[in-house]
């Protein structure tokens, strides 16, 4: 199985934020937090910000976006350049429709539940989708504590995952990502792991990506001794 370590720059030094980038080169995918203060209590990048960011990466860019119109908006982060657009169905009044216009621009498109929406809530889209975004956190900041009930959630959606004919989406977790956590949420089945403070606070945020790999790789989880939650 291939892992993907997607470096979130919410909590990153916004005055350096392009050494910021730099800093985090060695991981797959750079984590793009956008947050409209409406669908979140929260804001951070502008269009123009975001436009600068993506065209400065060295590695891809998912625009992950926590905005209440995602239907209208999703699009221009795809035409701006983002290799990949992850948005909330929480919040989409016709997600079909929007995942089509987002690949039509080339990019990768994807949907994200919060911690209450259920699986089940997302399940008939998941043949559309290039990946699935589980939220192990309410949305809306770095640094949380993350939600070990949402491990069951991993599990089911891992599980109809593999049973899908053809291509399969990916599937993501963010919020809480650390050495500690991210082994729980590889093992429920879970491929591509946004850590942001884990990264970004860290002394060496390159060694911190490579530790973060390892400790999401089969052999370090095979070791793990067996986890029971209750769903
Ligand atoms: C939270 C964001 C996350 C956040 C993760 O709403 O979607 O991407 O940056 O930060 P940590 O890894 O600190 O939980
Ligand atoms: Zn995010």
């Amino acid at each position: 199985m291939t892992i993907r370590i997607c470096p979130s720059i919410l909590n990153a030094d916004r005055e350096n934020i392009f050494e910021e980038l730099v800093m985090v080169e060695s991981s797959d995918w750079l984590h793009l937090d956008i947050m409209d203060n409406i669908f979140v209590p929260n804001q951070t990048f502008s269009e123009q910000e975001s436009q600068e960011i993506i065209r400065r990466s060295k590695i891809p860019v998912d625009s992950h976006l926590m905005i209440s119109t995602p239907d209208i908006d999703a699009v221009s982060y795809a035409q701006m350049g983002s290799a990949s657009v992850t948005f909330h169905l929480e919040a989409s009044l016709q997600p079909a429709l929007t995942l089509q216009a987002i690949k039509s621009y080339g990019a990768r498109a994807s949907l994200a539940i919060k911690p209450k929406t259920p699986f089940r809530d997302v399940a008939p889209l998941l043949p559309l989708l290039d990946m699935l975004l589980i939220m192990t956190v309410e949305p809306g900041f770095g640094g949380q504590s993350f939600l070990v009930d949402q491990i069951p959630k991993i599990q089911e959606a891992s599980e109809a995952i593999s049973r899908l004919p053809g291509n399969k989406p990916w599937l993501q977790v963010d919020g809480g990502i650390s050495l500690e956590t991210i082994a729980l949420a590889a093992r429920a089945g879970a491929d591509s792991f946004v850590a942001g403070s884990a990264i970004y606070k860290a002394e060496d945020p390159a060694a911190m990506i490579k530790a973060l790999r390892a400790a999401a790789t089969a052999d370090s989880i095979k070791s793990m001794k067996p986890l029971k939650i209750a769903p």
